[in-house]
């Protein structure tokens, strides 16, 4: 067991674990964020999204002890006023389905808004392709980002 310190959406932060544990498990059992959800556990499916420094990554993937002094964002701390950007664009196209997925393409996509304001389509399909949904919202949430993203240009 070890002490990791870190920022966790804007906050000082300290999590007694094994270093080795999963982040996954640290924010959703030992933290109670739960936005952040458990899926194929294996770094494909992207439904475990966090930002860590601001860089999309798959907690399930993310030893705890590799976030030791960084900076973790969970869909709970996504700051305004990306977070009502996306929130609109998901209502505008009814997105939200079962909504497991979800919170990790957001995540995704408020990454690549933070990192390009003004990304093309090309870059938002790009971002969004490492996200499965299961429940068959998938092409509305991807015209949800795109909305939210591209809000100049008219999405399919
Ligand atoms: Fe982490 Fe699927 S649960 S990528």
């Amino acid at each position: 067991m070890e002490t990791i310190q870190f920022q966790l959406n804007g906050k000082s932060t300290e999590l007694r674990a094994d270093p080795a544990m999963p982040l996954l498990w640290g924010l959703r059992d030992h933290l109670g964020l739960k936005g952040c959800k458990p899926g194929c556990l294996q770094g494909v499916c992207g439904a475990c999204t966090v930002h860590v420094d601001g860089v999309p990554s798959r907690a399930c993937q993310t030893p705890v002890e590799s976030v030791k002094g960084r900076k973790v964002t969970t869909i709970e701390g996504l700051a305004e006023p990306l977070r009502q950007r996306l929130l609109t664009a998901w209502i505008e196209h009814q997105a939200l389905q079962c909504g497991y997925c979800q919170p990790g393409q957001a995540m995704t996509a408020a990454a690549l808004l933070m990192a390009q304001p003004a990304p093309d389509a090309a870059a938002v399909a790009g971002a969004m392709a490492g996200h499965l949904c299961r429940c068959g919202a998938g092409p509305r949430v991807l015209k949800a980002v795109q909305t939210a993203l591209l809000p100049e240009r008219t999405t399919t």
